[in-house]
């Protein structure tokens, strides 16, 4: 018996613009988790797929975010950047957990219901088993840790979930076939083939909300560009939409208990924390008591000069396509060797004949 080593996977979506909640809730804790941690970071494709994609526009958008993910300082030797499609393993073992889930468990997913709108007898089959499919990204590395933003963590505790039904379904084949691995659950020690996945929601700014609303988050689907700081923003585009934010007429609290029912002062706050790399506290300390004319331009200028560099970064890797490629090819190539050796285990376990 072994007991499971930490291993980093996370996942994004190539649709639309990658933005600033993207960013701060999810790539830059990627960033800092891979000095000590082996991370495999994936651009989910077939996730994208679960609602109508352009099939051009999903190309780029695959390679955007790829470019994006060594922009913001991820290391593509080191560790492993690629797209899900390339690896089989994510969608086989997705049947299999389709197979394991409940289809209460898949019903009773926020997302799904955001997403699937009033309409859900006409939602696609993909969409519902969305959570199965990331279920898969995850196991089939046997990842212990995802990075995410706030709004993944019932994802989450669904993968935990089917890991678990999977290990006891299985337990007896699992003992005799010696392929479990010791793990902490709650306070028990147990064992099991999957490991029960730990969520990693870190920092001021896991929930990044719209900067036309601040009870929406921020959100590569909202119909205002103004709404988002997008990645690829320039410096002008940058200031104009934080000099736009929507706030309201009062001047920032003293403390951080007077931004209760504020949700814009709210969100400011915490991006400029996320974004100096420092407590709420301290930007109160700092801004407290003054105008919102005070505030956002120094917001403004924080933001271009975190961001605009990351902008320039991925313009220019963006237009190295062969480099893009290579990072992907060999990501891709590396992943897979080490999912087709969970898969071969998994087919065993379930007796299915295989190849
Ligand atoms: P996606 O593509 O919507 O978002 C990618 C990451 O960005 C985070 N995020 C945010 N964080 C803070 N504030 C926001 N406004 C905000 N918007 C997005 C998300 O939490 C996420 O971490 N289902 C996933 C992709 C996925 C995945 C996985 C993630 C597929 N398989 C396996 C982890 C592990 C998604 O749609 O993320």
């Amino acid at each position: 018996m072994t007991t499971s080593l930490p291993r980093i996977f996370s996942g994004v979506q190539p649709t639309g613009n990658l933005h600033l909640g993207n960013y701060l809730g999810a790539l830059r804790n990627w960033v800092k988790l891979q000095h000590d941690h082996e991370c495999l970071f994936c651009v989910v494709d077939q996730h994208a797929i679960t609602t109508w994609q352009d099939p051009a526009e999903l190309h780029r958008a695959t390679l955007e975010v790829a470019a994006a993910m060594v922009a913001c300082g991820i290391d593509a030797g080191k560790h492993i950047v690629f797209n899900q499609s390339a690896v089989p393993g994510h969608a086989q073992l997705a049947w299999i957990f389709n197979c394991v889930a409940r289809i209460g468990w898949m019903n009773r997913m926020t997302q799904f219901k955001d997403k699937a709108g009033k309409d859900r007898e006409n939602a696609s089959l993909g969409l519902l088993a969305y959570p199965s499919l990331m279920a898969a990204d995850i196991l089939v590395y046997r990842a212990t840790h995802v990075p995410v933003g706030d709004d993944q963590k019932q994802h989450l505790e669904l993968t935990r979930d089917i890991a678990a039904k999977f290990n006891n379904d299985f337990s007896a084949r699992i003992g005799d076939l010696g392929l479990g691995v010791e793990m902490q659950a709650g306070d028990e020690t147990v064992n099991g083939f999957f490991p029960l996945t730990e969520p990693l929601i870190d920092g001021p700014a896991t929930r990044v909300m719209s900067l036309r609303d601040g009870t929406k988050k921020m959100s590569k689907s909202d119909p205002s560009d103004l709404s988002r700081i997008n990645l690829t923003d320039d410096e002008d585009a940058i200031s104009k939409k934080i000099r736009k934010a929507k706030t309201d007429p009062e001047p920032l609290p003293s403390g951080l208990d007077g931004l209760k029912g504020r949700p814009e002062a709210e969100n400011l706050v915490g991006i400029y924390a996320a974004l100096a790399g420092i407590s709420r506290e301290r930007v109160m300390a700092e801004f407290g008591g003054q105008q919102f004319s005070v505030f956002k331009p120094a917001l403004a200028d924080l933001a271009v000069e975190k961001l605009a560099p990351i902008a320039a970064e991925m313009r220019r890797i963006s237009d190295d396509r062969a480099y893009v490629d290579a990072v992907l090819r060999d990501g891709g190539e590396r992943a897979g060797a080490i999912a087709e050796r969970t898969m071969k285990d998994v087919r065993e376990i379930i007796g299915l004949l295989g190849d």
